[in-house]
């Protein structure tokens, strides 16, 4: 039987919560028969960051967020207390997940230092913007010349700086390449501290950014790596989950 109308003590589930569970029962995702990641803390970043050069344009690339989305959901349907820290996405927020609404890149960061000392687990699947405008205008720039070069300056690597801070969380980052993507990935597992990273060729019209399905190669820092095949965003959330489940020895 299918029973979405309670939530944990009895509570009554709102209306999202029940279409959430109903959509579930019908989309054929795997039923979590326990709850593996109950009392965890999970933070989830997603989509794109958005920098503003004036009050009309930005600089900004092409992620949907369904990745860091379906992590959130697995999460969440897992047991965990989970945080979402998105930017710009056209997604329904999911339901039994916190979401923190984040615009640019330096937003982002507030945001997830804020949450970072609570946290579990990391899974930092955002396409974060590296460069801002150095110079951001406060009126529309006019179109008074030929040509308009603008300067970009660095953002923070906030992925880098969760790695430096790192006390008992399992940090998972995403590497988005377009080729070399062993090389890259383990360079980056290594530059930023982390447990693993989750590599995918965004080139692939198949897999990355903007479509349902993803194909990844997961890098763990003990120096194993699991291929997967092409599947869908949902699967390769709940194998992420899996994977770092067992760095956390759960
Ligand atoms: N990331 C981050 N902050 C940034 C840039 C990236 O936290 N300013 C994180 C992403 O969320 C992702 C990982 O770092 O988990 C790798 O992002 P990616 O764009 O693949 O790599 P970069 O570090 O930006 O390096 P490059 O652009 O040279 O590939």
């Amino acid at each position: 039987m299918l029973a979405c109308g309670y939530v944990g003590k009895g509570r009554l589930a709102e209306p999202e919560e029940i279409i959430a569970c109903i959509e579930e029962h019908f989309s054929g995702a795997e039923p979590v028969a326990d709850l593996p990641l109950q009392g965890k803390n999970v933070l989830v970043t997603a989509g794109p960051t958005r920098e503003q050069v004036d009050p009309v344009r930005y600089f900004t690339n092409y992620s949907s967020g369904k990745m860091g989305y379906a992590i959130a959901e697995a999460a969440a349907r897992m047991g965990a207390s989970v945080t979402l820290v998105s930017g710009p996405t056209a997604l329904e927020k999911p339901a039994g997940v916190h979401v923190i609404e984040v615009i640019s890149t330096e937003d982002m960061y507030q945001a997830v230092m804020k949450e970072y000392p609570e946290q579990d687990l990391v899974i930092k699947s955002a396409a974060v913007a590296d460069y801002t405008p150095r110079i951001k205008y406060d009126e529309k720039m006019k179109k008074n010349k030929e040509n308009w070069s603008v300067e970009m300056e660095k953002t923070t690597d906030i992925l880098s700086v969760l790695g430096q801070k790192k006390e008992r969380q399992i940090l998972v980052g995403f590497a988005a390449e377009t080729g070399n993507l062993e090389k890259y990935a383990l360079d980056k597992l290594k530059r930023k501290n982390l447990d693993m990273i989750v590599a995918n060729n965004v080139a692939q019209e198949d897999a990355g950014f903007s479509v349902d399905t993803n194909r990844v190669i997961i890098y763990k820092k003990d120096g194993s790596s699991i291929e997967y095949p092409l599947q869908s965003k949902e699967k390769v959330a709940e194998e992420v989950l899996l994977q770092a489940m067992e760095l956390m020895a759960l």
